[in-house]
C-alpha cells in the first residue's frame, strides 16, 4: 500500500510523519504484529519508550519488514528515574542497542521530573556528534520549556503532550506554535477510556463524512498541525488511521469549532505540575515496575 502521510518539518529541517505508530502497553507479540500492519499500510513512525519495556519488540519488527532504515522515523524517550548526564549517555546507548539501530531519529524526556536539565545537556551532545537526528521533550508545560531554555543552547523540535478534543491544550498549543516546536500528541484518541468517539457531535460529524468517529477525532488533531501517535492492536484499526487523507476529506471551519467546544480540561494521564506523581515515577522503570 502507498504511503500518502505528509511530513512535518521541524527547526532543524528534519522531517517528520504526521502519522506514527504508538507501541505505549503493547506486549512483544502486539508489537511484533502491530509494527508489520502498520508498515504494511504506509507507516513510517514508530513511537516507544524505554518506560513501555518493549524496544527492543520494536527493533525486531521493523527488522523483520526489511524496510530500508532511512525511510524508517523511530522514537524513543529516557524516563524519570535516569537523571544526570553520563545516566543519560549510557541510557541512550542502551536503547539503541535494544532497538538494533545506529542511530535515533527523536530522543525525548518523558516527564519534566526534577533534574531534566542535565538529561537535556545530555542529549544536546548527543544530537551534536550525530546520534540522534531530533531531540525534544514530553509532558513539558511552557513553565517547563523556558526553565529548559535558560542553560540550553538548542530548543526542543517536539513537546509530545496529552492531548485530544476533552484536552485541547490550546494555549500551550500557540505557545508550541510560537516557539516553531511542534506539538506532538499522545493518547490523540483519548486512550480508549474517555469515550470521546462516543460523543454525539464526534458522530454526527462522522456519519456527514462517511468516516468512522476515530477518524474525525484524528483528522481534526492533523487540521491543528499536529503529529499524532495513536495507537492500535488491531490491524483494521491500524489502517484506518492513517486514512485520513483523502482528496475530500477536510473538517469544515465550522466542524472544528463544533469540536473546540468540547474541551473540557479532562486528562486521561498524569498532571505535569503534580510533583506527587512525578516523584513517585522517579521510583520504577518500566510500565512493570509501576504499583
Ligand atoms: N509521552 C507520554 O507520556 C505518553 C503517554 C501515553 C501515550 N503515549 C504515546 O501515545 C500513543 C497513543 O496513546 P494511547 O495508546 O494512550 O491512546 P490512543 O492512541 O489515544 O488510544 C488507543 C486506544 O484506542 C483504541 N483504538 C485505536 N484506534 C481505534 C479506532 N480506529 N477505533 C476505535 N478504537 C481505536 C485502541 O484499541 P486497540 O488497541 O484494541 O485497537 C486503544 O484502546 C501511545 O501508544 C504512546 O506511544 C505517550
Amino acid at each position: 500500500m502507498a504511503t500518502n502521510i505528509p511530513y512535518i518539518e521541524l527547526a532543524n529541517g528534519v522531517a517528520i510523519p504526521q502519522v506514527g505508530l504508538g507501541v505505549f502497553r503493547m506486549n512483544d507479540q502486539e508489537v511484533l504484529d502491530s509494527v508489520k500492519w502498520a508498515i504494511e499500510s504506509g507507516y513510517r513512525h514508530i513511537d516507544t519508550a524505554s518506560f513501555y519495556d518493549n524496544e527492543e519488540a520494536v527493533g525486531k519488527a521493523i527488522k523483520a519488514t526489511g524496510i530500508d532504515r532511512k525511510y524508517l522515523f523511530i522514537t524513543t524517550k529516557i524516563w524519570n528515574d535516569i537523571r544526570g548526564y553520563d545516566e543519560t549517555i549510557a541510557q541512550f546507548n542502551k536503547s539503541l542497542q535494544k532497538l538494533g539501530l545506529d542511530y535515533l531519529d527523536l530522543y525525548l524526556i518523558h516527564w519534566p521530573a526534577a533534574g531534566f536539565e542535565e538529561n537535556w545537556r545530555a542529549m544536546e551532545d548527543l544530537y551534536k556528534a550525530g546520534k540522534v537526528r531530533a531531540i525534544g521533550v514530553s509532558n513539558f508545560k511552557a513553565h517547563h520549556i523556558e526553565q529548559l531554555m535558560k542553560n540550553a543552547t538548542i530548543a526542543p523540535m517536539v513537546d509530545q503532550i496529552e492531548t485530544h478534543p476533552y484536552l485541547q491544550e490550546t494555549e500551550l498549543h500557540e505557545y508550541l506554535q510560537e516557539k516553531n516546536i511542534v506539538h506532538e500528541s499522545w493518547s490523540p484518541l483519548g486512550a480508549g477510556l474517555n469515550k470521546v468517539i462516543d460523543n454525539p457531535v464526534i458522530k454526527e460529524i462522522a456519519e456527514n463524512h462517511q468516516k468512522s468517529p476515530a477518524q474525525i477525532v484524528l483528522r481534526w488533531h492533523i487540521q491543528r498541525g499536529e503529529v499524532i501517535i495513536p495507537k492500535s492492536t488491531h490491524k483494521e484499526r491500524i489502517q484506518e488511521n492513517i486514512q485520513l487523507f483523502d482528496y475530500h476529506f477536510d473538517l469544515t471551519p465550522d466542524e472544528m469549532k463544533q469540536i473546540a467546544k468540547l474541551d473540557s480540561n479532562q486528562r486521561v494521564g498524569g498532571d505535569p505540575d503534580d510533583l506527587t506523581f512525578l516523584e513517585h515515577s522517579t521510583t520504577f522503570s518500566t510500565q512493570n515496575d509501576e504499583q
